[in-house]
């Protein structure tokens, strides 16, 4: 079947099309893009598919969407929104294809207007979940972590001169958990409280960094310990709890120090210390910890609450809170409640 045929069938409802996918990341040979992020108009750079259930509902594969070359029209995008497909592949190989693609949908729009709109969100973020999906494989997070400073930098420009479009920032959150999408969501969630805490431009920018690489060293644990539905032995704890100290280490030796600045490594290093001092790996407690570890340590949490995973269903936001809320360690609570309290207050106002 070719592209053709494929967008016929499609609109004949004739194909059983998955909406989410499926089975452990890393293992597959195609990588999702978001629908959100593709501009009509502009000619594709590389080949898109569609993932499809095999006949019989044994597993699924990936038929021929779109080619290089053709452009992407508004009436893909409204066909597929229609059978609830928001994501399209392309194969692994086309990464850097499909970042520098995206990169230049980011400046084109960057350079039509001054303001935040929806689509120059979805471009921003999938531009950036892409590009360290490729740094995390790679290793090499200098050139990854300078490009992410600049659109960094202009998205929260943009976001100040109109504070109103910090809303926005809800509608473009991924709901698929993957380390990727999960460094993505804390990258913006953590702009945007910042923002709303009135922080300088630089915080506000070292927030989102820290957001988007705190779970590097997660690349480093194994796989079976990640995706484990029934609870870790304590050695498989161990190894675990060392991602913090593993990703600290990733981001000052591959990179100079002028490239990610000093307060990305301390929250990447932090991000699971608890307010009364039982987290790891440095147990300290609120007073010893980075202003924002706090901060960073109560995102993280939330996100990953509010985020469906193959164990359990997306919490709500108010049960995550409660959750958060009530946690405690051996000596007191483990989050910041004058932070929990911010954080609320920025949830009620957005
Ligand atoms: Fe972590
Ligand atoms: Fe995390």
């Amino acid at each position: 079947m070719d592209e053709k045929s494929i967008r016929k069938k499609l609109l004949s409802s004739d194909l059983k099309t998955l909406h989410r996918p499926l089975g452990g990341a890393g293992s597959s040979p195609y990588t999702p893009i978001s629908l959100a992020a593709l501009i009509p108009g502009n000619r594709l750079t590389f080949n898109l598919y569609l993932k499809v259930a095999q006949k019989g509902g044994q597993g699924f594969k990936y038929l021929p969407f779109l080619k290089q070359e053709e452009a992407w029209e508004t009436k893909w995008q409204d066909l597929l929104t229609q059978k609830g497909i928001d994501l399209l592949y392309f194969l692994n190989e086309d990464l850097e294809k499909a970042i520098a693609y995206l990169n230049n949908s980011l400046l084109l729009l960057k350079y039509e207007s001054a303001k935040v709109s929806q689509e120059l969100l979805a471009v921003f973020s999938e531009h950036l979940n892409l590009s360290i999906r490729l740094a995390f494989q790679s290793s090499r997070f200098g050139p990854v972590v300078q490009q992410a400073k600049g659109h960094v930098e202009d998205l929260i420009e943009r976001l100040q001169q109109d504070p109103t479009s910090i809303k926005q920032v809800w509608k473009i959150l991924y709901h698929h958990y993957d380390l990727y999408n999960h460094s993505l969501n804390i990258c913006l969630l953590g702009i945007a409280f910042m923002l709303s805490l009135k922080r300088s431009a630089r915080e506000t920018r070292d927030m989102g960094l820290a957001g988007l690489f705190h779970d590097v060293g997660m690349i480093r644990i194994p796989q079976e310990i990640i995706v484990k539905k029934e609870p870790l032995t304590p050695g498989e704890r161990a190894e675990l709890y060392h991602h913090p100290e593993i990703g600290y280490r990733l981001l000052s030796k591959e990179t100079s120090l002028s490239q990610v600045p000093n307060d990305v490594l301390r929250l990447a290093l932090e991000h699971h210390e608890n307010a009364d001092g039982s987290g790891y790996p440095l147990h300290l407690p609120l007073s010893r910890q980075h202003s924002w570890t706090r901060v960073i340590r109560l995102l993280d949490s939330y996100e990953s609450l509010t985020v469906m995973r193959p164990f359990r269903p997306a919490y709500k936001p108010f049960e995550a809170i409660k959750i958060i809320r009530e946690a405690r360690g051996p000596r007191g609570p483990i989050y910041d409640l004058a932070t929990l309290k911010n954080f609320i207050a920025f949830l009620s106002a957005n």
